[in-house]
């Protein structure tokens, strides 16, 4: 049964739209937790435009299921996780222009460099993940370079418009995720998913963990975090 990670990411949105310390990533964190969550999720931007050092330090004391920490690789991002010990580092691209991580990482041009930071956080107990594409030739790279996991972006799938480009891009994610299985990669999936789109992926049992953040605090705004998360969770244990 594939698990659930909620990044909390929004929760620091709102509150940066203040500066001010309501509302706390923190505390939903502990209410993702309590609800059922099996990782809570951050991705402290270089930017810091919503996740801050401080909500990472103290997630570090009090997440009791699993820290996953979304990051570039950066020398400085490197050196946080290397302080700060996550349970997974996902390493993702990162622009300060984009509203969102807008794709996965080319492991083709950067496998080298990408290469060296895998084998530094793993060296230090770290696993780490690598956010791809759902594209075969980017999986191969992910298992040369002896990534722990893949997680595969599935907002190419979760934005398609039309039902011809819908299936297209799930059938992409399913021929990336069997490739990753028989490399016997870790298997995570995210981006854009919501309580519609995560029916689709009923027996694709290769995946671990799907990473979900804005569906859920959009609902947790209006219905409370624990409803919100207890709602998805359920939509994962029927897949
Ligand atoms: N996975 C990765 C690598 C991401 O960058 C994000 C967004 O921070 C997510 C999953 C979650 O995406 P969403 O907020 O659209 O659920």
């Amino acid at each position: 049964m594939a698990g659930l990670a909620v990044n909390v990411d929004h929760v620091a949105t709102l509150r940066e739209a203040r500066k001010s310390s309501d509302p706390d990533p923190v505390a939903a964190a502990i209410l993702a937790e309590l609800a059922g969550a099996d990782g809570i999720v951050v991705h402290l931007r270089e930017d810091r435009r919503h996740i801050q050092d401080r909500d990472l330090r103290i997630l570090r004391k009090i997440v009791q299921t699993k820290l996953i920490l979304e990051m570039a690789s950066t020398t400085e991002m490197i050196g946080i996780a290397l302080d700060v010990q996550p349970e997974v580092v996902t390493l993702v691209p990162e622009k300060r222009e984009e509203l969102t991580t807008e794709g996965g990482l080319d492991l083709i041009s950067n496998k080298d460099a990408i290469a060296e930071t895998v084998g530094t956080l793993q060296d230090s107990g770290i696993p780490v993940s690598i956010f791809i594409d759902p594209d075969p030739d980017q999986i191969k790279v992910a298992h040369q370079i002896n990534a722990t996991m893949v997680e595969i972006h599935t907002g190419i799938f979760c934005d398609a418009k039309t039902t011809k480009k819908k299936e297209q891009a799930f059938t992409d994610i399913v021929n990336a995720t069997k490739l990753a299985h028989k490399l016997r990669l870790g298997i995570n999936a995210g981006h854009g998913l919501c309580y519609n789109t995560i029916k689709t992926f009923k027996g694709l049992r290769e995946i671990d963990e799907f990473s979900i953040g804005h569906s859920i605090i959009s609902r947790a705004v209006l219905v409370g975090m624990e409803k919100a998360v207890k709602e998805m969770s359920t939509l994962i244990k029927e897949l």
